[in-house]
């Protein structure tokens, strides 16, 4: 059979809740034309995000039940520590609230003012965990990922000369450690081969510079390496995902991503003495080093789900839905970020809106009209997110794991290209009160005549 079906039947569903047109354009006043301020009962099919927003499986809500709760050496520890040591094979392990705080911890035991840490691309949390301590984050990606349109295999990259060249002019004993995001979320939900995190630990290793990986989408990553990558479609995905382990020196990791949790994390590390640190950090702030800010119930759904995404017809479902939804609107003309990511599809919104300047925040504005036209959340990464240093005007639909059907996904699709074939009358959108910092949370817009 040629068909691919999704590798789950549902046994618990939730409502959808519909709006009209009336009720949505009063929601997006309300929200000043911001979508992350619009109450999530008012959107029909949300995009926004694949962190926390999976599906949990039977599985995990029977480890859910199991979870021992108790404050000092859990069961579902001890149960989280084996899986995570079998996957990663990193000597240490501490779970954290969510990935950011694994980030926060790391950087705060290895950072200083003055030192750099380079990237393929940090995701914007990793980024403003590593400046807030004072040193500087660095994107590597490869020259071509700055073309929307190139279709390369492994997009996500880190560009190794340019690694090089920053080691000679900054020195080795400036850069505490490096990192590898894969998938690369920033760059498109782009995935990293196996030859490059290769070439990147050789790199690091000869100037003793330890290799983080920011883990969070790693079976997806292990599954394009097994589809794209020669000498590997013979190994299962977990094999390949050891693998990648086994060339870093640690990892931060996010569970909302692909363990299917609605929260969690962890750190880990080979060296003894950054992890002592960290412990001692983790204790200060996120809570005794067998829970560390989670319920034990957490730590068992965590470990479920990290042995669930690396089965073969999951991640062979996940990554044949996404690129569904890409290429049924590309191939229509929607211009995307190629190739279709692991988690999410990019439009890339200045092509689309060639009308539409970046001060006028294309992306922001596809998506207040694609909410506008269906009821659709998704979010901008461009000018609103970043500012002037925006590379691209970006606006993403990540697809939470496990959520919803193909037919969910062809409502995306149909709505996508109404929108796309009357694109000239979209009108750009101004700004009228943000924060200082983190804006595209909470900024007000109203749209332009
Ligand atoms: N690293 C990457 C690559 C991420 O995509 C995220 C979160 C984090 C770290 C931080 O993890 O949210 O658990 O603290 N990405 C989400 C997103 C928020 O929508 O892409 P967290």
């Amino acid at each position: 059979m040629r068909t691919i079906i999704e590798p789950f039947r549902i046994k618990s569903v939730e409502p959808l809740h519909h709006t009209t047109p009336e009720e949505r354009e009063r929601c997006l006043v309300d929200a000043g034309y911001n979508l992350f301020l619009i109450p999530a009962r008012d959107i029909l099919i949300d995009l926004l995000t694949d962190s926390g927003t999976s599906a949990m499986s039977t599985g995990q809500w029977a480890a859910v039940m199991r979870g021992d709760e108790s404050y000092a050496g859990s069961d579902s520890f001890f149960r989280l520590k084996a899986v995570a040591a079998d996957l990663t094979g990193f000597r240490h392990m501490i779970p954290t609230h969510q990935g950011r705080a694994a980030e926060r911890i790391l950087f705060t035991v290895m950072c200083k003012p003055g030192h750099i840490v380079p990237s393929n691309t940090h995701f914007d949390t990793t980024r403003a965990n590593i400046e807030f301590t004072g040193a500087r984050a660095v994107d590597l990606p490869v020259p071509e990922a700055a073309d929307t349109q190139a279709r390369l295999d492994f997009k996500g990259n880190m560009d190794v000369a340019a690694l090089e060249s920053l080691i000679a002019a900054e020195g080795a004993e400036r850069i505490p450690l490096a990192m590898l995001t894969i998938t690369n979320n920033s760059g498109g939900g782009q995935p990293v081969s196996m030859a490059n995190i290769e070439a990147v630990k050789n790199v690091c290793a000869r100037h003793g510079i330890p290799l983080y990986l920011d883990a969070c989408r790693f079976a997806e990553n292990a599954w394009f390496i097994r589809e794209r990558e020669p000498g590997y479609g013979d190994w299962s995905p977990k094999r390949i995902a050891q693998k990648m382990f086994s060339l870093g020196d640690g990892c931060t990791f996010s569970a909302k991503k692909d363990a299917f949790a609605n929260i969690g994390g962890f750190l880990c590390s080979n060296d003894d003495r950054v992890a002592q640190q960290e412990t001692n950090l983790l204790i200060l702030t996120e809570g005794f080093p067998t829970y560390g800010g989670l319920a034990g119930r957490d730590l068992d759904a965590i470990a479920t789900g990290l042995e669930e995404v690396l089965d073969p017809d999951y991640l062979r479902y996940r990554i044949v839905s996404t690129g569904y939804l890409g290429r049924h609107i590309a191939d229509r003309g929607v211009p995307i970020v190629e190739p279709p990511g692991g988690h999410a599809i990019y439009i890339d919104a200045a092509r689309m809106l060639p009308h539409i300047p970046p001060c006028q925040f294309p992306g922001q504005a596809l998506a207040v009209e694609l909410y506008r036209h269906a009821g659709i959340r998704s979010v901008e990464i461009g000018s609103v997110m970043f500012g002037a240093a925006a590379q691209h005007e970006l606006l993403r639909l990540a697809i939470p794991r496990r959520v919803y059907t193909q037919s969910h996904i062809d409502y995306v699709v149909e709505a996508i290209l109404e929108v796309n074939a009357r694109k000239d009358r979209i009108r750009g959108l101004e700004i009228v009160e943000e924060p200082p910092f983190l804006r595209h949370f909470s900024a007000r817009f109203r749209p332009l005549a």
